[in-house]
């Protein structure tokens, strides 16, 4: 047991975290002060469940969510991961700013969600101050819990749109000032999703410069540390997701030198031992993404009991299912002829049963209904 935790320990916190030196010209720590400043941290915002009071209701707070994902963290994916955990966080897909500026008569279509999606993070992108300011003044009729810049994805060509991303943290000033802007056109907490640094602005220093330069121009409480760097020339948006190595150690340090912000780790955390581990080492929560995505069941289905110590719905995937069936009748079509379409509908049901006996054959029948079918979702459910 003792080697156990001592492995996900030092999975999270490698040695060379007692080499960065702390921001404010403090001095480096020792692994055991480090460890007990950790419980102290954890003790006092993470594990004790105060529910976290927005405008729009009560929640338990951001111990777990899902990450924003393009195309994947959908309406659909979304009811199917609420169907599965009651607690967790939801992100949205990123959406633009100018779609939400631009496509102000067409809202629904971009920004509607269910009520059961709560508690869920719209996250937005862009670079243009106003448009920012606007699409958060717009977005704040559908009463999402939090609004999330995204400065923290590798491309510049998302939507055809120029400077938004992991290169907007080349201007912490202008983060800032856009934090500023979307807090004062919406009355929900804001927050930053970044990676550690971008290309060779990749030092701890200058991540906490664009920390402190952020949070002294805006009220920005809240950032999601993408805990790899961003290279912004030559390699994929899937690439910046496996290649940069994960500097754990940056997030912890952050903790230490910014204990009034609220900090959650985001990167390779593949399954709730893990969410765990870094929780009980003082990480403020945790951000899971493309396991929650690929393997909904087995991530999300232990959130509510192992992560928040609640009652989880206790659901069957049968029963969830046939929930499913229900919301996805009543979407079909909905924005118009095949808006959403049944394979957009079915698509996030495919990883279901990931990695269970029988999960070939579960995607083969889809895939083979999805052919003959035209109208209706209920050959899947
Ligand atoms: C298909 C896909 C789309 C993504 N889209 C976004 C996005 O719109 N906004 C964002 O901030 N991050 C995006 N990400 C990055 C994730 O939010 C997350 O930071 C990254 O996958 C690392 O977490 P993980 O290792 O748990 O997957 C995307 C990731 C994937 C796999």
């Amino acid at each position: 047991m003792k080697s156990a935790l001592y492995n996900l320990y030092t999975a999270f916190v490698p040695h060379h975290f007692l080499n960065i030196r702390t921001h404010k010209k403090k001095s480096s720590v020792t692994l055991h002060g480090l460890s007990l400043q950790f419980k102290r941290l954890h003790s006092s915002m993470g594990k004790d469940l105060v529910h976290s009071s927005t405008s729009i209701g009560k929640f338990l707070p951001q111990l777990f969510s899902v990450a924003p994902m393009m195309d994947w963290t959908d309406n659909h994916y979304r009811t199917l991961a609420r169907l599965i955990s009651k607690h967790a966080w939801l992100y949205t897909e990123m959406v633009v700013a100018e779609t939400i500026v631009h496509q102000k008569d067409n809202l629904d279509r971009f920004l509607a969600f269910s009520p059961i999606q709560h508690p869920i993070v719209l996250q937005i992108g862009g670079s243009n101050l106003n448009n920012l300011a606007k699409a958060a003044e717009l977005a704040s009729a559908y009463s999402y819990n939090e609004i999330n810049l995204n400065c923290g994805c590798p491309s510049g060509k998302v939507a055809g749109h120029g400077c938004f991303g992991a290169r907007l943290m080349f201007d912490p000033k202008f983060v800032g000032d856009a934090m500023s802007a979307i807090a004062s056109n919406c009355d929900v907490p804001i927050s930053v999703k970044c990676r550690i640094g971008v290309d060779d602005r990749d030092s701890y220093n200058k991540l906490c410069d664009f920390v402190d330069t952020v949070i002294s121009r805006s009220p920005t409480k809240h950032f999601i540390i993408h805990a790899r760097k961003a290279l912004l020339n030559g390699l994929s948006p899937a690439a910046n997701r496996s290649v940069p190595p994960l500097k754990y150690e940056y997030y912890f340090a952050l903790l230490r030198d910014f204990p009034e912000i609220s900090f959650t780790i985001n990167g390779g955390i593949t399954c709730i031992d893990q969410v765990n581990a870094a929780l009980s080492i003082g990480a403020h929560g945790v951000m899971v993404g493309r396991a929650a995505y690929n393997n909904p069941w087995n991530t999300l289905g232990h959130v509510d009991n192992e992560v928040y110590g609640a009652q989880s719905s206790n659901l069957s995937r049968r029963q969830i299912l046939e929930k499913y069936q229900l919301y996805g009748d009543s979407e079909l079509g909905k924005y118009g002829s095949n808006k959403p379409n049944v394979r957009q509908m079915v698509k996030p049901l495919l990883n279901l049963f990931h990695s269970e006996p029988g999960n070939g054959l579960w995607k083969r029948k889809a895939d083979t209904a999805l052919k003959h079918c035209t109208v209706s979702v209920k050959y899947y459910a």
